[in-house]
């Protein structure tokens, strides 16, 4: 018999392989310490998760389903129906058989990434992203390619244009073939810059993706957390040739730990997804399913929509009035109608992810730009401050202590500046 190996060398493993820790991961448990004022992470306020509600609902499915709600089993098909619903709320014309459910967008992400990434292939993506869109990318081989992104309105669409026509390439004569596979953008109070992208480049972004035969993946788990400014349909209503998936999300609707969303996808891929996700975890749970379908019917969503985002916008005006206080003329920030996410940028040669350590001896965090970057190497003089999380009352606080630190950097910046000129013999 063979003696089992006495350890198992790192490179056997793929996924840690390619991988690379999430930075957000590590943060988080540096802001989970008790004090920290935390502007980092992208949750609601514990006192605007529906607790009650839910609770409701949970009982009353457990009532009336008993043992099916505990069981396996496929999709529900009332949440499936309640889903297309909404989903005509946001433009987008489909049936419950166009929606696969699954466990959150970031399930989606995966999904969609192991249907259309083989290696190697390059993945246009806004400038800043989701650490979890990059994740998928990479953990399948394919690289992101950063596409600039105008906070006015989003994803800058024309270097998309150019950038699909640059990867397509000739393969016999008269026919072309393009390198890349995928698009993949957060229309809808962007993370981690807060911007949405505007209805006419969403039009021009679903026509040319229909044009070139290049998918894009919409990663909406934001749209319905709008507190202001005029709605946006999504970029799936703009499109007529099936080029767009969709993805949506319960996470920041309800609540993360329901670990539920869906996809709206064209109708003959369904299956192909329930088989890539087979190795997965199969299904949603039932439980969960019935639940939220449960919450969708009794109409519960949209008061407590009324009720969080009534909750966002205030926070989010508390850190405007905090920022234009403490930081005017010293940084910029983007101004979001929605979503949890201010972005802000401060001079040329500050280094945010030194500024966070000083920042955590003040106890406030944030995430630093670069975590962000599709590059892997930008946005070192920005950083993504959440508005949803902390407590109304320390928001004005933990702005002022955080631009105390920036202020006491900057300082020290110039004042060796003046040192080394100093020593050069220059000033
Ligand atoms: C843009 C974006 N996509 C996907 C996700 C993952 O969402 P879910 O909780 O639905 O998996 C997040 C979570 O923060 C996100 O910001």
């Amino acid at each position: 018999m063979m003696n089992p190996p006495r350890s198992i060398s790192l490179s056997t493993y793929r996924a840690t392989h390619t991988l690379k820790r999430s930075v957000m991961r590590d943060l988080l448990a540096l802001v989970a310490r008790p004090n920290v004022l935390n502007f980092a992470g992208g949750l609601p306020a514990d006192e605007n998760l529906p607790r009650v509600e839910l609770q409701e609902c949970l009982d009353a499915v457990l009532t009336r389903d008993g043992a099916r709600a505990l069981q396996y089993g496929a999709a529900h098909m009332p949440l499936k129906e309640l889903i297309a619903q909404h989903m005509h709320t946001r433009g987008v014309e489909c049936t419950a058989d166009d929606i696969f459910i699954t466990n959150g967008n970031q399930q989606g992400l995966e999904l969609c990434a192991r249907l259309f990434l083989d290696g190697g292939e390059n993945v246009a993506v806004e400038e800043f992203t989701f650490t979890g869109i990059l994740q998928a990318i990479q953990g399948h081989g394919a690289q992101p390619s950063a596409i600039s992104v105008d906070l006015e309105d989003g994803m800058d669409v024309d270097e998309l244009a150019d950038w699909v026509a640059a990867e397509r390439v000739a393969t016999e004569p008269g026919s072309v073939a393009t390198r890349s596979r995928l698009i993949i953008t957060i229309p809808d109070f962007h993370n981690p810059l807060g911007v949405s992208m505007s209805a006419k480049k969403r039009e021009q972004l679903a026509e040319f993706a229909a044009r070139f035969e290049i998918p894009v993946i919409e990663d909406s788990p934001y749209s319905p957390l709008r507190f202001c400014g005029d709605t946006i349909p999504a970029v799936k209503a703009y499109d007529t040739n099936d080029a767009v998936i969709y993805l949506g999300s319960f996470s920041k609707m309800i609540s993360p730990a329901l670990r539920l969303g869906w996809l709206v996808a064209p109708r003959e891929l369904i299956p192909r997804f329930t088989v890539l996700r087979e190795s997965l975890d199969l299904e949603s749970s039932q439980l969960i399913q019935r639940t939220v379908a449960e919450f969708l019917a009794r109409g519960y969503l949209e008061p407590h929509l009324e009720q969080l985002n009534a909750a966002n916008f205030a926070r989010r005006d508390l850190m405007l009035h905090a920022l234009e206080r403490e930081l005017s003329g010293i940084a910029q920030w983007t101004i979001p109608d929605g979503g949890l996410f201010i972005w802000l940028t401060l001079p040329e040669g500050t280094d945010t992810e030194k500024l966070l350590h000083d920042a955590l001896s003040q106890n406030v965090a944030f995430v630093p730009g670069f975590a962000f970057a599709a590059d892997g190497r930008s946005g070192r003089n920005s950083m993504r401050l959440n508005f949803s999380n902390a407590p109304r009352e320390k928001i004005s606080d933990g702005i002022a202590r955080l631009a105390q630190v920036i202020q006491e950097t900057a300082n020290l910046r110039e004042s060796t500046r003046i040192e080394t000129l100093d020593s050069r013999g220059f000033a």
